[in-house]
């Protein structure tokens, strides 16, 4: 039997440093208990120092997930390390994750401490990290970059101090996958005590070479990958999980460890409901997970496939959950069944009254659209998913007028902090009239950066489910709305990334 390789999902850190990816409490408990039905290794949940809302939202996931480690984010400084450690309280397995750079133009620019101080923090973060759990990961961040001896050196020290974990992060995706594979090689033979620890890999896409890095130093002896599902991250972002799961669990003739733990099948249904939390959509043709990825156009292709799968098909679409998804609900459930299959989706209800609203919800849907599938389900509740404090904003009634030879116009009447406005106007279709009329009933200034449509199942009958991407003052922010009409799912997607608009944010970027 070869060694397993330990997956590390960090969807909700650094997947979330994305510019508009910021992700409520339960959303992130939603993602994390899909991440954990996949029984993926660790779930790191966040950067618990960083604001109130990171803080809750690490404790929240630590007390919901029993099977997954979840670790918590902190730079190497006391205060990070006491926060992650009180937020990880309630977890079966925690893991802390401190980091300090190491590279000398982030030594020299960003800290300004010489490289001696820099070994200090590090061993003095662990050591303290170690006084919470004994499941310590360090990371010297901008490796990619960092002499070679002074890494050495710096590894050794903090496996000396009790770090079970060394990852190694190419911060700014500079590497090449020959590169890269040897600067872990080259590790895992200098460092004397590297036997003490597992080595892993975290790296950024920036050059496009995140998972070939990553599969690269896997090859070379990591046995710890740091990912995200659909490749979401800081600027172009991480190495996709679905991608360095696949390529291990396909290429076994090559790889010396193994994913047979996971559950491959969770794989697209993860991928969906990262994607409509957060509203960056996947693109048709992206590996394992866009629409297009197992679908065969070419007469040529198809000839082949029908005759023999293998011509053309290295994995099959089943096996990543491309028919899971399930007509789970319809017309005639009751209420438990609602509750029972959103439960198993990691939904819970804080109580019975939201349970009535959400169910309300789902009869409303269930008339217009008779068979209700998951991601119907996912959809109906990230709709809700705002806080009620939050919900300033709230759509009373929307009417369109579109018809061939007029200009499209919008009636739209709306709760704002609980009084109710009219407003009309035109707009080139009738989408943006809606927008333009709710626009003036709450004068954000915000400008519309994105829009998109998407299909939630196939059929004319499916949901639609919009996305608009906002920015006021430099920040961008992501909502998202559903509906059988897609005119009203896109005032719902406007309206939902209003309200986030409306809610200031307070919040420290871990590596700044
Ligand atoms: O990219 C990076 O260096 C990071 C570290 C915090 C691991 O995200
Ligand atoms: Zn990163």
């Amino acid at each position: 039997m070869s060694e397993q390789l330990i997956i590390f999902d960090t969807t909700l850190r650094d997947g979330e440093q994305s510019p508009g990816a910021s992700m409520t409490r339960d959303e992130k408990v939603r993602i994390a208990k899909a991440l954990e039905r996949m029984r993926v290794d660790v779930i790191e949940a966040g950067f618990p120092i960083a604001s109130e809302g990171d803080f809750e939202s690490v404790k929240a996931v630590a007390n919901a997930i029993k099977d997954s480690t979840v670790c918590g984010l902190a730079r190497a400084l006391d205060k990070d390390i006491d926060r992650a450690g009180e937020a990880l309280k309630g977890a079966n397995s925690a893991r802390i994750h401190t980091f300090i750079a190491t590279s000398p133009i982030h030594m020299k620019m960003k800290l300004r401490m010489e490289p001696d101080a820099v070994v200090e923090q590090a061993v003095r973060a662990v050591k303290r990290a170690r006084q919470f759990t004994d499941n310590v990961e360090f990371s010297p961040e901008d490796a990619g970059r960092s002499e070679l001896d002074f890494l050495c050196r710096v590894l050794e020290a903090v496996i000396d101090a009790g770090a079970t974990t060394v990852n190694i992060p190419d911060t700014v995706g500079y590497n090449l996958p020959h590169q890269f594979g040897s600067l872990i090689a080259n590790l895992i033979e200098r460092v004397p005590n590297s036997d003490k620890a597992v080595f892993s890999v975290h790296c950024h896409n920036d050059l496009g070479m995140a998972v070939a890095n990553s599969l690269a130093a896997v090859a070379q002896g990591a046995r710890q990958v740091e990912c995200t599902i659909n490749g979401l991250g800081e600027r172009a972002g991480n190495a996709a999980l679905e991608e360095i799961v696949m390529a291990v669990s396909t290429r076994q003739d090559v790889f010396d460890c193994n994913v047979d733990h996971l559950d491959r099948t969770q794989i697209v249904s993860c991928s969906r409901l990262v994607s409509s939390i957060t509203g960056f959509t996947v693109q048709p043709n992206k590996a394992i997970v866009g629409a297009n990825a197992f679908a065969h156009e070419s007469g040529i292709h198809q000839d082949g496939v029908l005759k023999s799968r293998e011509t053309y098909e290295i994995m099959r679409a089943e096996d990543v959950g491309w028919s899971a998804n399930r007509m789970v609900l319809g017309k005639h459930s009751g209420r438990n069944a609602f509750r029972t299959r959103l439960q198993e989706l990691g939904v819970s209800f804080a109580g019975e009254e939201e349970l009535n609203a959400a169910f309300v919800r789902f009869k409303a849907l269930a008339d217009k659209k008779h068979e209700i599938f998951d991601d119907d389900l996912q959809a109906l509740v990230t709709e809700a998913s705002l806080d009620a404090e939050n919900e300033r904003v709230k759509l009373v009634a929307l009417k369109v007028c579109s018809e061939t030879g007029e200009t499209p116009s919008a009636l739209v009447t709306l709760k704002i902090d609980g009084a109710e406005k009219t407003a009309t106007a035109s707009g080139s279709g009738p989408v943006d009239a809606a927008f333009k009329a709710i626009e003036s009933l709450v004068n954000s200034g915000a400008e519309l950066q994105l829009y998109s449509v998407n299909n939630i199942t196939s059929g004319t009958d499916s949901q639609g489910e919009v996305t608009v991407r906002l920015e006021q003052d430099g920040r961008i922010v992501n909502g998202q709305g559903a509906d059988t009409d897609i005119v009203i799912a896109s005032a719902k997607a406007y309206i939902n990334t209003l309200n986030r608009v409306l809610v200031p944010v307070d919040r420290q970027h871990p590596q700044v």
